[in-house]
């Protein structure tokens, strides 16, 4: 036979060993495999290499090289093949009809899921949704809102001023009289959104963080609407047997204010019950008649009732976290246990 027969014959043989090993089904066709390719004395590659004396001295080399190349490429198969019958499972690994483990899709941030549920209550009680800007004016956030510019909360220790009278809003009221100047009564809104103040990163503070606003005014709303409207979202929050306490206190633009509380009966694994301490959840208040003037309402005609928390303090009580900070430091371990 010539060269070119002889690398002919060396490429059907490599095709006929490499199918030979894929399809055998155990060790033993597999050695089987073996012998009958590169066995030393039987194997057929060998037996073409026996035959290279026959060819002139200047047709050797290439059919040399051929036959060794056919020959790792062959060993090398048998070698990927045996460690592939050797995997005790290798069927079972690649079963494609098994489910998929199912991947990770991220979940809602637990201060979005406080802010999610209460929304939701007061949706339910015939509340919209409104908003206002992150940057504000002096006039909205402090002025409107009965807060002279020389009260304490309008230095520049407690908040972070932008260019003269801009600042970042320290609180979301400034909702409640863009709001009013914008919409007639009846109003009934909730506005939660970012706020900012000069304040160091801390176990209890962040400088920036959020805040919802509530706010309602109308002919005829009453201190009974105030107290009846947030008892029923406390309970409904917190659980029917949710107690509810109006601690009276003081803001600028409410009047009379309140501090409210709860106190929630948790049910322990046995079924007995423990009552908590009480726990603070927002400040409060009836709509202070100099607001509506400033917005242009008609403080004779109409009242209303405000309320502000936060909703960081409510998941950190609902989940028993104990420092804020945990809340925006984005650690999956940590996160991952409010995913739903
Ligand atoms: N703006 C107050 C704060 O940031 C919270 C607040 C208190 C809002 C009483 C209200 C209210 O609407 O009536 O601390």
């Amino acid at each position: 036979m010539s060269e070119v027969d002889l690398i002919g014959e060396l490429k059907s043989l490599e095709a006929e060993a490499l199918q030979a090993v894929a399809n055998a089904a155990d060790e033993d066709a597999l050695e089987h495999a073996r012998v009958t390719y590169l066995g030393r004395s039987e194997g057929r590659i060998s037996a073409i290499l026996r035959g290279l004396g026959k060819l002139s001295p200047d047709e050797r080399p290439a059919v040399g090289q051929e036959a060794n190349r056919v020959k790792g490429v062959v060993g090398e198969a048998i070698e990927l093949r045996s460690q592939a019958l050797a995997r005790p499972s290798a069927a079972f690994v690649e079963d494609l009809t098994l489910p998929s483990r199912g991947a990770w899709q991220g979940g809602l941030h637990p201060i979005t899921q406080a802010i999610d549920e209460i929304w939701g209550i007061f949706r339910d009680l015939g509340f919209s949704r409104a908003r206002g800007p992150e940057a504000d004016t002096e006039w909205y956030n402090f002025e409107a809102l009965n807060t002279p510019l020389d009260h304490p909360a309008a230095d520049e220790q407690d908040t972070l001023y932008l260019v003269d009278s801009v600042l970042l809003r320290s609180h979301t009221s400034p909702v409640q009289a863009r709001t009013m100047e914008a919409y007639e009564p009846p109003i009934r809104i909730l506005a939660p959104g970012w706020v900012y103040r000069r304040d160091t990163y801390d176990a209890t503070h962040t400088p920036a963080f959020m805040q919802i606003e509530g706010l309602v005014v109308d002919e005829g709303i009453t201190f009974v609407d105030f107290k009846a409207t947030l008892a029923e979202f406390a309970r409904r929050y917190w659980g029917p047997g949710t107690q509810v306490r109006f601690r009276p206190s003081f803001f600028p633009f409410t009047e009379p204010s309140a501090e409210v509380d709860v106190k929630r009966v948790l049910t322990r694994p046995d079924g007995s019950q423990e009552e908590t301490d009480w726990l603070e959840i927002m400040g409060a208040g009836m709509v202070d008649p100099a607001v509506l003037d400033n917005v242009g309402y008609d403080s004779e005609r109409y009242t209303g009732f405000a309320f502000g928390m936060g909703p960081a303090r409510i998941a950190k009580l609902k989940h028993g976290v104990d420092d804020l900070r945990t809340f925006f430091e984005n650690d999956m371990r940590f996160l991952a246990q409010f995913a739903s």
